[in-house]
Parts: structure tokens; C-alpha cells; sequence
């Protein structure tokens, strides 16, 4: 316990205390009330619930037992309708299991009574320190249906999530930059959905996925006969998203060859399907990401700076799951319960331990691995907790079954000379001009995969 003054920083916050105890209410509102903040009571679950939309507390402060619906209900019920909204425990019959269950399911804090006031107050401080850019009104939640899917309460998330809802009122093209799994396409589809263009299309398309030479017809769109296998005319993603937004990923693996007409189209706000000499007008809102340093690509002139400048006028940048290990259990519950398994998965949470390794793993592959690792524990899962070794087996498989770089290239490389041999109808000529390799290039391309044109061939 430590005995330095109390800082009388509390201004303007308000929170909620709910106890069944008259006397504890009384008393704890007198010593927070001495410290700025601004309290309200409520003698039951429910009396607190129907305070919360006209009181909009910062923080929620409760007893553990109490008649018809206890601390950990009452914690349930608001992290479902305000995820953000931070509970603090207090309980007179305090038990280590108690207070581990309770912060695993997200609860903030759990204090023993009797309150030692120190010790609340440094507990007050962090949660308003933590939640100071979130809002619980609920106007403001409902109006944030942007970000329903984001699941966080880490400072550095909040702040990010701040710009997105600035950017969003504006037209200027974003570039999101972030690792591998950190949510990119998530903050890119909030910036749609706060925007003005929320009613039309978000159309997401992954550059790194498409061969160069499909990249200008899947985004200018082709007419019929354009080039072999153009059998009918048809829409490009740019023309898709007129109106609303295209969200442009993997932008640094954009070739420098395709670069150039982007550029052009962003300029003249127009483009030209394969195979036509009419412009169409488009009125898209360009939203970019990449997990490379599209600065750095652009100084070894791997990307066109011009380009860099016109899609990069604002930076969001992600930061890694070990950056906001706080959001770990709320990613845990949230993927727990909210998940597609056709099946209910028998487990509820995660035990101790297991949650312990879950905040103690590098996760390289950010929320998306963590995602994949939850639901890979979950479908095994047989109690209710799931326990340490579960995860601990699902870390070591998923390290596992991903492949090393050169196996990821080669297994690229086999389905892209797949892809186009089935464009060629097994013509190699054809698919090496598409692949812009000459034919003994591409002749040696095939024997390193052994793959033989002729099975591509439809009679
Ligand atoms: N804060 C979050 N709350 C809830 N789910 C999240 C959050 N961040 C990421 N996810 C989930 O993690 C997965 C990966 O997110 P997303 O596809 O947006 O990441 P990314 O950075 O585009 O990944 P990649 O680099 O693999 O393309 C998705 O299933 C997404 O819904
Ligand atoms: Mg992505």
C-alpha cells in the first residue's frame, strides 16, 4: 500500500457505484466525491442499468454479491451493450478464483473489501487514463456503428480510431499501413462505413493476388473480345465502387509497369476498359494498405513517389497485438462467443494459464493468427475452460503449418503458371505472353514445377 496524496485529477468524470449496501454507497461516494469525480448510486443491477443511458458514466463500479443479479451479470450485460465501458469489482467475500475468472472475462479491476482507498483510486485513475477518448453515451455508440467489429479498449487503438473518424469526413486518400493481420481491412471498411459513402459500395481488392496483366482489366473492366477469353463485356472494381470506396490492398506489390495508369486514373478521375477507347467518369474514394514502408519502397524506387504521394495524403498506422496486449481477453471472449461454428463450442473461456501464454506469445501473425488460434482451441476444447496445453499445442502446430518463404514462393509461383495455363487453354505461347516471359523461359518454369501444357488443353 502506498501512502502519496491522492491527485485531485478526477474533474468532469463520472462514474456509477452499485452496492446493495446503503451505508458502503454512502460512504465510498463521500471519499470519491472528495476527489472531483462525480458520482451516482444505484442500490441494484438494475437500477444501475436504467441510470447508464441518461447518466453516461466513464466507469462502473460494483459489488460482486448481490440479490437477483450480481456483479459479474451485471458486468456481462454492459460489455454487450457498452463494450467499452469499464467495470470494476469490489467484494466483501474475495477469493483469488473469484477475482482470476472475473478479470479473464475482461473486468477491469477486482478490489477485496475492506476498500483500501489508494488502491481504488490509482485502479479509478487507470481505467479513466485508459477509456479518456471512448465515449458511453449511447448516441455516441449508436452514431459509432462504424466500428462495431473493432473489438479494443488500448489507448493507442482509441487514439487510431479518433483519425479514422476524422479522415472519414473527408475525401483524402488514406494509406493504411500495419503487419500482417493487424486489422488493416477492418480500419479500411470503418472509413467507409463512417463516411458519407457508407450506402455504397466497399469494393477490397488485393494486388499482390492478381497476375500484372489481369490488374487492368479486373480494375478498368474489358469489353467483349478484348483479348482471348474476354467472351463477354464486363465491369471493372473501379466502376463497381463508383460512389463509394475501393480499398486497394497490398498497394506495394502494385507492379511499376501497372503504377503509371493507376496514377493517371486517380488523376483524371476517369477510366478506360480493355479493348475501348470511351473514359468513363468514376468518383471513387481511394483507401490504400500494405504491411511494407511504401517510403522506403518508393526511395529504391520500387514505387512511384508520384503515386506514393497522391494515395498516401494520410497515414493510420496499426499497431501490432503486442502493442495492446490489453485487448487480449477482449479478444478472447469476443472470438469465444462470437464465432461461426455450426456446432456451440463447449468452452465458455480460457483458463488462468492459458490466458497467461496467450499475453506472454509474440503472435507474428497479429489478431488474425490469435483469431485462427482461438477457434482452433475452441473446436477441440471438451470443458468449459480451456486449458493451457490446448493453446499451447495450437501455438505449435500453427508455427508448424506455416511454410517457409521459399516453400510459399514456390507454391505461388506452381499456382500462377496453373492459373495462366488454364487463361491459355494449354496454349504456351499464349500464356507466356501473358506471363511476359519468352517461351523458353517459361518452357523451363514448367519442368522445375513439372507441369505439362498439354493437360490444360479443353477438347
Ligand atoms: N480489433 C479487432 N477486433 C476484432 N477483430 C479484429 C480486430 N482486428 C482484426 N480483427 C480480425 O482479424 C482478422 C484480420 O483482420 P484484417 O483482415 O482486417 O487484417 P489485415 O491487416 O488486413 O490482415 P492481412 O495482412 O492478413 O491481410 C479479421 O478476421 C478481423 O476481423
Ligand atoms: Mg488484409
Amino acid at each position: 500500500m502506498t501512502n502519496k496524496p491522492i491527485e485531485n485529477n478526477f474533474q468532469e468524470q463520472k462514474i456509477l457505484l452499485v452496492d446493495d449496501d446503503p451505508s458502503l454507497l454512502k460512504l465510498l461516494s463521500v471519499r470519491l466525491q472528495a476527489t472531483g469525480l462525480e458520482v451516482k448510486t444505484a442500490e441494484s443491477a438494475s437500477q444501475a442499468i436504467a441510470l447508464i443511458p441518461s447518466y453516461h458514466p466513464q466507469l462502473v463500479i460494483t459489488d460482486l454479491r448481490m440479490e437477483e443479479m450480481d456483479g459479474l451479470e451485471l458486468f456481462n450485460f454492459l460489455q454487450k451493450k457498452y463494450p467499452t465501458l469499464p467495470v470494476i469489482i469490489l467484494t466483501a467475500h474475495g477469493t483469488i478464483k473469484e477475482a482470476v475468472s472475473a478479470t479473464r472475462q475482461g473486468v477491469f479491476g477486482f478490489l477485496t473489501k475492506p476498500i483500501d482507498s489508494h488502491e481504488l483510486l490509482e485502479l479509478i485513475n487507470k481505467a479513466l487514463e485508459l477509456n479518456k477518448h471512448v465515449s458511453s453515451d449511447p448516441q455516441t455508440e449508436k452514431g459509432a456503428f462504424w466500428r462495431e467489429n473493432i473489438i479494443t479498449r488500448s489507448t493507442i487503438m482509441e487514439n487510431l480510431l479518433s483519425e479514422v473518424q476524422h479522415v472519414a469526413h473527408s475525401e483524402v486518400s488514406v494509406f493504411i499501413h500495419g503487419e500482417s493481420g493487424t486489422g488493416k481491412e477492418l480500419i479500411a471498411k470503418a472509413i467507409h462505413k463512417a463516411s458519407s459513402r457508407k450506402n455504397e459500395e466497399f469494393v477490397a481488392v488485393n494486388c499482390s493476388a492478381i497476375p500484372e496483366e489481369l490488374l487492368e482489366s479486373e480494375l478498368f473492366g474489358h469489353c467483349k473480345g478484348a483479348f482471348s477469353g474476354a467472351s463477354a463485356n464486363r465491369k471493372g472494381l473501379f466502376e463497381v465502387a463508383d460512389g463509394g470506396s475501393l480499398f486497394l490492398d497490398e498497394i506495394g506489390d502494385m507492379p511499376l509497369s501497372f503504377q503509371v495508369k493507376l496514377l493517371r486514373v486517380l488523376q483524371e478521375g476517369e477510366i478506360r476498359p480493355v479493348g475501348t477507347n470511351k473514359s468513363i467518369n468514376v468518383d471513387v474514394r481511394i483507401i490504400s494498405a500494405s504491411h511494407q514502408d511504401l517510403k522506403q519502397l518508393a526511395s529504391e524506387e520500387r514505387f512511384r513517389m508520384d503515386l506514393y504521394y497522391r494515395l498516401n495524403v494520410v497515414t493510420l498506422s496499426l499497431p501490432r497485438l503486442t502493442e495492446r496486449l490489453e485487448d487480449i481477453p477482449l479478444l478472447a471472449k469476443h472470438f469465444i462467443t462470437n464465432n461461426d461454428f455450426k456446432v456451440q463450442p463447449i468452452a465458455k473461456g480460457l483458463s488462468s494459464e492459458a490466458m497467461e501464454l496467450l499475453i506472454a506469445y509474440s503472435w507474428p501473425g497479429n489478431v488474425r493468427q490469435f483469431k485462427n488460434v482461438i477457434e482452433h482451441v475452441c473446436t477441440f476444447a471438451t470443458t468449459p475452460l480451456i486449458p493451457v496445453s490446448l493453446v499451447e499445442k495450437a501455438l505449435q502446430e500453427k508455427q508448424i503449418s506455416l511454410p517457409s518463404f521459399n516453400d510459399a514462393k514456390k507454391n505461388f509461383e506452381r499456382d500462377y503458371l496453373v492459373k495462366l495455363l488454364q487463361l491459355a487453354n494449354g496454349n504456351v505461347t499464349e500464356a507466356a505472353r501473358l506471363a511476359k516471359r519468352n517461351r523458353t523461359e517459361f518452357y523451363r518454369l514448367l519442368n522445375r514445377h513439372e507441369l505439362k501444357a498439354a493437360q490444360f488443353k479443353t477438347l
